[in-house]
């Protein structure tokens, strides 16, 4: 079957910061750029990032960038590449005042400079007390970054596909990226974008888990399509859980709020996090603040008549803080909690927010996959940014507003990264394979023949319960060991998929059932990954191994889908410029 070609120097696939940002670099360049978002860019995910950016401005007290290095290293439980933590945290300040310059609506300092708060984990002096760092549009900050992109880019003539979902990565004989098979969610054609270069920038996969803060739309895709492609997935062991989502409901209620002066309370109204971070308390990286909760409430100090949460009050704020620094927030706490904070305190439980790994790339946003024995050569034409890459700036745990940044820096650097490949490696395109569209063809045929299948959402629902009780905040061997038997179970099912009801609901039927491909290549990812770590390193917490293990275990994990195969790579422990960080105990 012969589906249409369409032709443009670069695709980016994915329409939230990240992608955003790099389409903006490449189409003021003068490059042919499409952008493919299954949703309406400014809709993407980032628009629910909410306390801030982080960036060494100094408005409110001296900061320097150093210091946010040292934070981000430490924060990473010394997992990240110190190369891209000093990119990061050094052109954290240009970055933002960037985003100013574009339009983007910061709150302001009485003297007219931006506002800044304080965010966990985020230190001056090298990890000596808070500093305020966090670049904040009331609690609404990726929501206007996401508007003040999006509409840079419409002035820059960058081509929307809004609505269509990218289904493969096309690579030809040499291995090299030529393009992205994708489906119009509307009508259901398929077609061929052919590219000189491609980028991912489809966000995260925190629809793995059953309780998470992450939107519908985050089912991995980019990562699905990457692995299927045979480049391997890195640290996928290490997932987010914030510590304040609204209990029952998973919706994420900022970190802003500590930022500003919140307290997490147990049942005995103790302000438990004293005990646990006596220095940063409240506002400790989120994996302390996470675990320190489970324990509250396992050990039978959680709130309401289940015992199964803690709450978060802010009430001692007021309401003119609470009003104008955090509208967003009471009207979420109104609306999914049921209370409103400026009288009650806000019940809240650790939830999924975000995965740490992701396609491997370098802090330019190359894509890297071992080719004999270097693991980190080149994937030519390949790019990735944003929360599916992993450049690996977060390691083992993010700080909270460094994900706001990660979207603009390396969305940045990738754009250029492709830019220059653009114009001196790839300056006409490669050819396409033959057929290159058979592999996404045969994926929807086989959908369209299934009989004797089940249901995408039973099989979805199976893969979130197997995922969110073996690969929590805790973790032990055995709960890891049932957890791989039983997602590898959930996978043979997902291969069996049916759509039984093919009338009106067909389209989005079907693209649920593709979508369920690339979240059980990442349910497998996680379970398989977090089984081999026998160590605790910031997100991934074993019980049976409670310490980190510097000598056996400071290396990338590489998973790949052909026999579930694992391989690792080494930290890059070389910052670009300054001296490395070696690594400490880490105590807040
Ligand atoms: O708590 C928050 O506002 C979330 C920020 C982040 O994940 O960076």
């Amino acid at each position: 079957m012969s589906v249409p070609v369409r032709r443009f120097d670069a695709v980016i696939v994915g329409g939230g910061g990240a992608g955003l940002r790099a389409a903006l670099q490449l189409s003021e360049a003068g490059l042919k750029t499409a952008v493919l978002s299954k949703v309406f860019p400014t809709r993407s995910h980032t628009v629910a990032a909410q306390g801030g950016i982080s960036a060494s401005l100094g408005n409110v007290q001296e900061d320097r960038w150093d210091w946010h290095m040292y934070d981000t290293v430490k924060g990473s439980d010394w997992l990240g590449d110190q190369d891209a933590i000093e990119f990061m945290c050094r052109k954290a300040p240009e970055a933002v005042i960037e985003l100013e310059h574009f339009g983007m609506p910061f709150d302001r300092l009485e003297n007219g400079k931006i506002y800044q708060r304080p965010f966990g984990g985020h230190m001056a002096n090298f990890g000596k007390t808070p500093v305020q760092r966090a670049c904040a549009v009331a609690d609404r900050t990726g929501h206007a970054m996401l508007h003040t992109l999006y509409q840079r880019n419409v002035r820059a003539n960058t081509q929307f596909f809004v609505e269509w979902m990218a289904l493969d990565l096309i690579r030809d004989a040499d291995g090299d990226v030529v393009g992205v098979t994708a489906l119009e969610m509307e009508t259901g054609e398929i077609s061929v974008l052919h590219a000189k270069a491609v980028l991912f920038a489809t966000g995260g996969a925190g629809r793995i888990f059953s309780a998470s803060t992450n939107a519908f739309i985050n089912t991995g895709d980019g990562l699905g399509m990457t692995i299927r492609a045979g480049i391997p997935l890195e640290d996928m062991e290490f997932w987010q859980f914030h510590p304040t989502g609204v209990a029952g409901a998973g919706v994420l209620i900022t970190e802003g709020v500590r930022g500003e002066g919140g307290i997490l309370l147990n049942c005995n109204g103790e302000r438990f996090m004293e005990r646990y971070a006596p220095n940063a308390k409240d506002l400790a990286s989120r994996d302390v603040v996470s675990r320190a909760m489970a324990v509250e409430i396992y050990e039978g100090r959680g709130c309401g008549k289940n015992k199964d949460h803690v709450l978060l009050k802010l009430d001692h704020l007021g309401p003119e803080i609470i009003n104008q620094r955090l509208p967003g927030i009471r009207e979420i706490a109104i609306k999914f909690a049921g209370v409103d904070p400026i009288k009650e305190p806000i019940p809240v439980v650790p939830t999924c927010h975000y995965q740490m790994g992701g396609i491997p790339t370098n802090y330019k946003g190359e894509v890297v996959a071992p080719k004999g024995d270097n693991p980190e050569d080149r994937v030519n034409g390949f790019y990735a940014a944003g929360e599916c890459a992993c450049a690996s700036v977060h390691g083992a745990n993010r700080l909270g507003t460094n994900s706001l940044l990660d979207l603009v820096v390396f969305g940045k650097s990738a754009g250029e990264s492709m830019i220059e490949f653009i114009r001196n490696e790839r300056p006409a395109h490669k050819p396409l394979p033959e057929n290159a569209a058979d592999y996404s063809l045969s994926r929807i045929a086989r959908l369209e023949n299934q009989t004797n299948g089940e249901e995408v959402a039973d099989v979805r629902t199976a893969m979130q319960q197997v995922v969110q009780r073996h690969a929590g905040v805790f973790r032990t061997q055995e709960v890891l060991e049932e957890g791989v038997k039983q997602i590898k179970a959930v996978a043979e099912r997902v291969k069996r998929t049916q759509i039984k009801d093919k009338s009106q609901v067909w389209n989005t039927a079907r693209i649920e059932a593709l979508e369920m491909d690339n979240l059980i290549e990442v349910a497998l990812a996680t379970l398989i990954s977090a089984e081999a770590r026998k160590e605790s390193r910031g997100a991934h917490a074993r019980d049976d191994f409670p310490d980190r293990n510097d000598e056996t275990w400071m290396k990338h994990t590489l998973y790949s889908r052909e026999d579930f195969k694992l391989s690792y790579k080494p930290v890059h422990n070389q910052p670009l410029t300054v001296d490395y960080i070696a690594p400490q105990k880490r105590v807040y």
